[in-house]
């Protein structure tokens, strides 16, 4: 209970809180408050446009009762991929006629279809040559500055930063091949939008391109970009030629959203007060209707924090103390962007509570949406369960702590043991992965699916070998 003005309020109970629609500042309503976040799905190899098992996964998540649906991360240049798996994106008509079919399917799924938002991005210095075999292994990433992820010190981090990445990123020092990406990211919005996407939302975190751009160890010294107005701080030129650009060339109805670290988490990286004033200055432009609020890198993936799988009693998502401190100096939608909080909300009561304490006013939900990908019908919003069974639960990967250990990932969230984080993360990326590669052959999630039996089935026979000769004939047929 509230009280206003002297009267009190009763508030609505969480269900019905998240239940609630919000109105972005484009006039877009979102029917409800849990957005399922970006996850690339790890379906098909080599880059390209949707394949039939993205159908069928999107088809299963529109049906599900979410607000918004973020695809994974969409790579604007097909040499830089962050994953083998990654979809691109180019003006083709292949392309379009797959991403057109992909929005088609979402939108069709149900009689109040979520919103559809395509994650463009650009992996910078994290993309690499030889795991992603999307440039020869001696082709450099590239970033503003020349560096390669610090994997966390040690033998084991030496050893998989020079697999990883062979050769330093190579540092782009002219403005021109940093308009050349502006472009790149504004023509795959367009192109979404002529697909029948709702909206996108530029990955601006998790260290990638834009996110590099942004923080003072990969960036010491910003270019300053031509065309952007003298008031614009230069570290947001980047940025801000984008949004503009996308702002400009879309239909006001297009959804812009940005995706940015709260911190990265790392000695000399974007902070939280420097984040701060950054999320205030994309505010005062006007040109979104959603900012993400995450965090991390793949040298500190604080993104993928593994304690959210396996302790239900935490009574904090991942970066709620930033967002509290930042929204009640913003204006709430539609006057303001909406705030998506992405970490660690994987309960009913949670989520409500984060709504009323202002933490944020759309819940995003990653790794559970790889298991129930109808979460919201299924349990958060399902009013015959009652709010302390509305949550997922703890759950662990079988096999995963063994594998972490082999492969120099640490002993997980309860051991002391030093390891390569972005390994950890990895280990737990790959599996939630292959559940989504099981919902595209239109099979349920297998909660008990041990890491290796994942590897070799999920990975290996189904990505790489497309399921022996049946697959390489559908594969062949298109
Ligand atoms: C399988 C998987 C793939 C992911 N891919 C992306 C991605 O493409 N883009 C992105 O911004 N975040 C990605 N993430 C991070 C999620 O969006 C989210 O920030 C993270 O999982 C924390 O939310 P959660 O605790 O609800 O899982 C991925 C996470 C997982 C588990």
């Amino acid at each position: 209970m509230t009280v206003q003005n002297g009267m009190s309020l009763v508030e609505p109970d969480d269900a019905k809180l998240i239940a609630s629609s919000i109105t972005l500042p484009n006039g877009v309503v979102v029917q409800n408050r849990l957005v399922k976040a970006a996850m690339a799905e790890g379906i098909g190899l080599g880059g390209g446009p949707p394949q039939s098992g993205h159908l069928n996964l999107y088809r299963r998540w529109a049906q599900g009762g979410w607000g918004i649906i973020i695809s994974g991360n969409v790579q604007i240049d097909p040499g830089h991929l962050a994953s083998p798996h990654d979809l691109t994106l180019l003006p083709t008509p292949q392309c379009l006629k797959a991403y057109s079919a992909l929005a088609k399917i979402v939108h069709a799924a149900s009689a109040s279809p979520p919103i559809l938002l395509m994650q463009i991005s650009h992996p910078g210095l994290q993309s690499s040559s030889t795991i992603n075999l999307s440039r020869l292994p001696w082709q450099a990433a590239i970033a503003p500055c020349s560096a390669r992820p610090d994997m966390n010190g040690g033998t084991m981090g030496w050893i998989w930063g020079h697999v990883i990445w062979p050769t330093k990123s190579r540092k782009i020092v002219n403005a021109v091949e940093w308009l050349d990406i502006v472009k790149k990211f504004v023509d795959a919005a367009v192109l979404a939008e002529k697909a029948g996407w709702d909206g996108v939302q530029i990955h601006s975190a998790h260290g990638y391109l834009l996110a590099e751009y942004l923080s003072p160890l990969t960036n010491p010294d910003p270019v300053s970009l031509p065309g952007v107005p003298d008031h614009i701080p230069i570290r947001l030129h980047l940025l801000y030629l984008i949004l503009r650009g996308i702002h400009d060339n879309t239909d006001r109805k297009f959804v812009i959203s940005v995706k940015i670290n709260c911190s990265d988490f790392a000695q000399g990286g974007l902070d939280e007060s420097q984040a701060t004033e950054i999320v205030k200055s994309l505010v005062s432009w006007s040109l979104l209707d959603i900012i993400e609020i995450s965090g991390g890198t793949y040298t500190h993936p604080a993104f993928a924090a593994p304690e959210t799988l396996s302790s239900p009693s935490k009574r904090q998502s991942l970066f709620a103390h930033f967002t509290t401190s930042l929204l009640p100096f913003l204006s709430s939608p539609p006057d303001g962007p909406a705030i998506i909080l992405t970490g660690g909300l994987h309960d009913r009561e949670l989520i409500a509570s984060s709504l009323r304490e202002k933490a944020c006013d759309l819940a995003g939900i990653g790794r559970p949406a790889c298991l129930i990908p109808d979460l919201p019908n299924e349990i958060i919003l399902n009013q015959d369960i009652v709010d302390k069974d509305a949550r997922i639960g703890g759950y662990s990967i079988p096999g995963s702590e063994l594998m972490r250990s082999l492969l120099g990932g640490g002993g997980g969230s309860n051991s002391t043991k030093q390891g390569v984080p972005l390994i950890g993360a990895g280990v737990s990326t790959l599996w939630h992965e292959w559940q989504l590669c099981r919902l595209g052959r239109g099979e349920e999630p297998d909660w008990d699916m041990h890491w290796l039996r994942g590897l070799m089935v999920e990975e290996v026979w189904w990505e790489v070998f497309r399921g022996g000769p049946g697959g390489w004939w559908r594969a062949w047929r298109g």
